[in-house]
């Protein structure tokens, strides 16, 4: 059984990228995701971490990245955002005492790269000095962990900043990647799991009254396409999530992110999901998958699962096509509680040819 999905984007893809970050709002839900916060300011704020270090913040944003890594000990900070955003920056970073630690470079990674490293060291001349890069921090994640196909250029930047840094001097600094490491995790899902959670959520009950047969009607927009984010309750999650693939961020290179291809093993005996649904049925229809992902640095971890606290990510729910989930034809019973898959994952860079496929073949 096949399944392939494909969104492609035209042209004007990359302007459409950066205008879309200069909507206050995107920043808005970023800076409210705890999870999120939490994760990078716990990093930030480790002196271990970043005191007395040259840090490079690819895709800055509102700053914020860049303002905790400065106000926690870092010799300097270098801000780099390709959008208009940078054009809050200054103001941030004045208003949080830290201006002089920062510099703001309002461009993209591949236009600084294009520079070369020649031209960034005899721009920036205090950087020898203080003994080069050791720091590369990023909050690059989309949906799936690469949808937004940012991972590229902070691979990217870090190999600059290497050859930047083997310039200056014969003893480089070794870079810190912040991530350092990322997965993406996948569990079969069921249908109607979601449905009841997400009916009795929007539809259950208005002073006493359910409307469920119009939230039939919104529900369908999950039924009918082909993938949605939303965040999955765990009686929907037939698993506890199997790692597809691991990125290492300070050894990847970008092309290992282009073509992931693994056979996978998924197992549903340990999901409380599978062994509430069995209860009473002899197996489970799986309707789909959904995946997520995880990015770690020292012991410092963000997860995007749907077993733990939700953030603006969500998960990302692939389905089966409508006839094989009428038909029930991936079908894990309790005798044997495991399903193979194997999934081909795919994106295309520079994002103005982007690409992003997920194919699977599913067999018990
Ligand atoms: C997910 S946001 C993170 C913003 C901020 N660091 C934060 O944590 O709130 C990613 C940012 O990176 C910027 N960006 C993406 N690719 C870039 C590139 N190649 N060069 C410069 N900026 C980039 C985007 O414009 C966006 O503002």
């Amino acid at each position: 059984m096949n399944h392939q999905e494909d969104y492609e984007s035209g042209e004007d893809c990359d302007v459409q990228y950066y205008e879309d970050y200069e909507n206050v709002d995107v920043h808005k839900l970023m800076l409210k995701d705890k999870p999120r916060m939490n994760f990078y300011h716990g990093i930030l704020s480790d002196p271990t971490v970043v005191k007395d270090k040259i840090v490079v913040d690819v895709g800055s944003g509102s700053g914020i990245l860049a303002c905790w890594a400065a106000l926690h000990g870092a010799a300097h900070v270098f801000s780099i955002e390709n959008s208009s955003t940078a054009l809050w920056q200054k103001s941030v970073f004045e208003e949080n005492g830290v201006a002089s630690k920062v510099t703001i470079i309002n461009d993209s990674v591949e236009n600084i790269c294009a520079r070369g490293c020649a031209w960034f060291a005899d721009n920036y001349k205090f950087i020898a000095p203080l003994g080069g890069i050791s720091l590369i921090v990023s909050e690059w994640m989309g949906f799936y962990l690469l949808h937004e196909g940012m991972l590229f250029s902070v691979l990217r930047a870090r190999d600059f900043f290497r050859e930047l840094n083997a310039t200056l001097t014969s003893h480089p600094p070794r870079i810190e990647m912040v991530p350092s490491k990322a997965s993406i995790v996948i569990a079969p899902m069921h249908m109607a799991a979601f449905k009841e959670a997400y009916l009795q959520e929007h539809w259950g009950s208005f002073h006493g009254v359910r409307l469920s047969t119009v939230g039939q009607v919104d529900f369908a927009k999950y039924d009918e396409s082909a993938f949605f984010i939303e965040v999955l309750p765990e009686a929907a999650v037939l698993g506890t999530g199997t790692t597809f693939c691991e990125f290492d961020l300070a050894t990847m290179c970008a092309e290992s992110a282009h073509l992931v291809r693994h056979e996978i093993n998924m197992d549903l005996s340990s999901s409380a999901a599978f062994q509430y649904l069995t209860r009473t049925a002899p197996g489970v229809a799986v309707d789909g998958f959904t995946i997520w992902f995880d990015v770690h640095f020292r012991n410092y971890r963000l997860s995007t699962s749907p077993f733990e606290e939700a953030t603006h990510w969500k998960q990302f729910t692939m389905l089966l096509p409508a006839d094989i989930r009428e038909q029930e034809m991936v079908y894990v019973t309790k005798e044997e509680p495991s399903l193979n898959a194997v999934l081909h994952f795919g994106v295309l860079m520079p994002r103005t040819s982007e690409l992003t496929r997920w194919t699977w073949t599913v067999g018990q």
